[in-house]
């Protein structure tokens, strides 16, 4: 079954029959909401909120662990992860929508692993290809049948939040090959790898970051462009189920 994973501004599923609120506990403590699983067309659905409904989370005190396990006991299969994202490609501009194919984790602290040697022997896992390749192609595949044009690839960066970064990081993370950069994405991707979920995400370019564009981050912008971003992201989600 297929999950979404809403992220900021994202906190219902329009449209969605519910079937069943599932209980946030879990052996890892509480997820950021209950699952909702219900339908959608016709087509079977989990839906995660995960910094919370109504609550709001920050990124560093997410509990991915339990988020993930929470899915994974609702009958999660394959997740999709959706974020917004500060631009450091120039070329990726408020409004576009992007698939991202790799991701560098910037990110300290985080309950990054089930495999722990507390509540799992260790265990490594290989994470060369972040994302599900075919998940990836799925939702290039809806973003065409949904007439949106969904970027294809780059280089994700996980900061740690919640402020946003320097314009020194932002440029050092450009060095490093990032295209992108967002507070929430890690360690969810490796959560869902070490469950067995596939996951890919879709990101929406909010704002340029730190030192892209002129100025500061205008913070009242990115509102804006998360309200008019929502729809297209639901579109992309519904043409994923037809
Ligand atoms: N930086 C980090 N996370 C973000 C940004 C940003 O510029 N925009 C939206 N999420």
């Amino acid at each position: 079954m297929l999950a979404i994973i809403g992220g900021t501004g994202l906190t219902t599923m329009a449209g969605l029959d519910v079937i069943k609120r599932h209980s946030a506990e879990t052996p890892l403590g509480a997820a950021s909401a209950g699952v909702v699983h219900g339908t959608l067309h016709g087509r079977d659905i989990l839906f995660l909120a995960r910094h919370g409904h109504p609550h709001k989370l920050p990124p560093h005190r997410i509990n991915y662990r339990a988020n993930l396990w929470a899915l994974k006991q609702a009958g999660a299969t394959r997740a999709v992860g959706v974020n917004v994202v500060g631009g450091i490609d120039p070329s990726l501009a408020p409004g576009r929508l992007v698939v991202p194919d790799q991701v560098i984790d910037y990110t300290v602290g985080r309950e990054c692993t089930y495999f722990d040697g507390r509540f799992k022997p260790l265990k490594h896992i290989d994470f060369s290809w972040p994302y599900t390749a075919s998940l990836r192609a799925e939702l290039l595949n809806a973003g065409k049948k949904a007439s949106e044009a969904l970027e294809d690839g780059g280089v994700y960066g996980c900061t740690q939040g919640p402020r946003l970064e320097t314009a020194a990081e932002i440029a050092r993370m450009a060095m490093d090959g990032c295209r992108m950069v967002g507070m929430t994405g890690m360690p969810e991707a490796s959560l869902a790898r070490e469950l067995a979920i596939d996951y890919a995400c879709l990101a929406l370019v909010v704002n340029p970051a730190a030192g892209v564009a002129e100025g500061e981050v205008n913070l009242a912008d990115i509102e804006a462009v998360i309200a008019a971003g929502i729809g297209r992201i639901q579109r992309v989600i519904e043409a994923m189920l037809d």
